[in-house]
């Protein structure tokens, strides 16, 4: 049962009267009023520690977000979730990717509707398929083992594979490369390909329609140039591999039947890295890391499941953000990942929280009476400081910011890893602290010097949160991906929206279609919009001009 309005309940008026109090305090006077910050505002859960205490959050404004999440009925919310009840209203459908790793033996999410055999039975497939293609028993047109992955796909079914897939590399069996191919653009395709040889290349074509364009474009792409260097459309059998929910699509491309791997209705796009989605991942590390990133976030599962609300780490991670977007009033969120095997994190995470919380309208179809989904945005710390951080640090907007931060590197490479460190906690601390007049060097626009004063003085008082971790392993990369996706359905949960559909990005497919349909002349031009259509007979001329010459 999903709750009425949640502003309407009563404990988000005094969350709001609390922010108003909270607003006036800089980050820097709160560190100083309680020494105890950092334990008192840092959690520990499945490898990861949250921090905090650079959040703009006094002890009471998290007590009075947990008593708003109580009054949301969030641990029924929690358990709705798991127990497959069809948490995507628009769709009537359950929202079930805590399945595709869960470890447990007891039937899920019920006795009446198990859906762990069939989890496990294309689990089981992977592997085999996984080993066989480790051991070089997949073999190309010209008996050469496979070797090279090219995962095809767009959203859910690359950001997720690419965003692990890399994230993982040094853990690729020896041999393997990989090129994660998504846009429409030919130059992506293109470059894989000039970059791959035929005889050794395996496409895994994921796509839970089978009917997204931009896949299917590139596939068929993928398809003719196979073809070509075989000599021979028998070819495809042996070096295309389909990921969907859509199997008889699947086979209809070329795709042997035994190539296909199913995953469900049951699995959104954004949520189906653990399924067979995540298939290149699991070709490139093996199956055994494959099942330790399912553990880790099966662990992260556990937790949310169970954890008391004030130690809940996806819950709490959620309430802070809800905090900055809802009662600070940030309009952007950013994601800083100081580890670069984590470098499309940000990507990841913008469609993860865009495309599930970018809603204006809740369950029910009204107008939201708060602010949703903040932007999401971000890049690698380190690059990151040399790219926008001025903006962050100087910039006079508030840029709520994670940072990610391991104490090992991937690869322990002379004093990288110390210096990795020693950056990300100075830029979180100088966005904590900032620098105040009186605080600069003289001749540096210290005393004396005003007009220099003013552009060295950086204010700060701009919140984050810190999330720490040994080293990104695949379990811990697992509960880390699994946080986050908690995290999203928390905040769905609090702004009343249905984090689990994407009905705006329907209209700009079927405009494709039509446009498509104009430019084969097939419709007038009073069709589309007078803009459009003069774009449109701009673009054409300039083509034609182009192939004449
Ligand atoms: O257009 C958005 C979307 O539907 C995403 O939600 C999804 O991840 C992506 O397209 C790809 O869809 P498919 O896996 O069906 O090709």
């Amino acid at each position: 049962m999903i709750p009425d309005r949640p502003t309407a309940l009563p404990t988000w008026p005094p969350l709001l009267a609390h922010g108003r109090e909270v607003r006036r305090l800089h980050l820097r006077e709160l560190g100083a009023r309680d020494p105890d910050r950092f334990e008192r505002l840092s959690l520990q859960a499945c490898g990861l520690l949250l921090d905090f205490s650079k959040q703009k959050v006094t002890a009471r404004s998290i007590e009075l977000l947990l008593a708003h999440a109580r009054a949301l009925d969030l641990p029924a919310r929690i358990a709705a979730l798991f127990g497959g009840e069809p948490v995507n209203t628009s769709e009537r459908r359950a929202a079930l990717h805590g399945a595709l790793r869960y470890r447990g033996d007891a039937p899920f999410p019920s006795r009446a509707w198990n859906v762990m055999p069939e989890v496990r039975a294309v689990l089981g497939r992977m592997r085999a398929f996984c080993d066989a293609l480790g051991g070089g028993e997949v073999r190309g047109y010209d008996g050469r083992p496979l070797r090279n992955v090219v995962n095809i796909g767009i959203g859910g079914s690359d950001l997720g594979p690419a965003m692990a897939g890399e994230a993982l590399e040094t853990r690729w069996r020896p041999g393997m490369s990989a090129h994660f191919v998504s846009n429409l653009d030919s130059t992506d395709i293109a470059r894989a390909l000039a970059r791959s040889d035929p005889g050794e290349t395996l496409f895994i074509v994921v796509s839970k329609t089978f009917g997204t364009r931009e896949t299917l474009v590139n596939a068929a792409s993928a398809r003719e140039w196979l073809v070509r260097a075989a000599g021979d459309e028998r070819a495809v059998e042996r070096h295309f591999v389909a990921v969907s929910a859509r199997p008889e699509r699947a086979r209809a491309f070329g795709v042997a039947p035994r190539r296909v791997f199913e995953i469900w209705d049951w699995v959104g796009g954004r949520y189906s890295l653990w399924s067979a989605a995540g298939l290149s991942v699991a070709a490139l590390v093996g199956m055994d890391d494959f099942e330790a990133l399912l553990a880790g976030a099966g662990e992260m599962d556990e937790h949310f499941r169970g954890a008391p609300l004030a130690a809940n780490a996806p819950l709490l991670l959620a309430l802070v953000g809800v905090w900055n977007r809802n009662v600070l009033g940030a309009a952007t969120h950013a994601v800083l990942p100081y580890d670069y095997a984590l470098a499309r994190l940000p990507a990841y995470l913008q469609q993860l929280e865009m495309e599930s919380n970018g809603k204006r309208v809740d369950h029910a179809g009204r107008l939201l009476d708060l602010a949703s989904c903040p932007v999401v945005w971000g890049g690698p710390g380190s690059d990151a400081q040399h790219a926008f951080f001025q903006k962050l640090h100087q910039g006079g907007a508030l840029v709520p910011c994670d940072f990610l931060v391991a104490a090992l590197g991937q690869r322990e490479l002379g004093d990288h890893q110390r210096e990795v460190i020693a950056n990300a906690l100075a830029q979180s601390r100088a966005m904590m602290v900032g620098r105040r007049a009186e605080e600069l060097d003289a001749g540096a626009g210290g005393t004396g010097d005003p007009e220099g004063a003013a552009h060295r003085v950086v204010p700060g008082d701009q919140p984050s949160t810190t999330i720490v971790y040994e080293r990104l392993t695949p379990r811990v990369l697992g509960a880390l991906i699994a946080l986050y996706e908690h995290k999203v359905f928390v905040q769905g949960m609090c702004w009343g929206v249905n984090s689990f559909d994407q009905w705006g990005v329907e209209l700009g497919k079927q405009l494709a279609g039509e446009i498509l349909a104009r430019m084969e002349g097939e419709s007038r031009p009073d069709a589309i919009d007078p803009s459009t259509e003069g774009l449109l007979r701009c673009l054409l001329t300039l083509r034609g001009r182009a192939k004449e010459t």
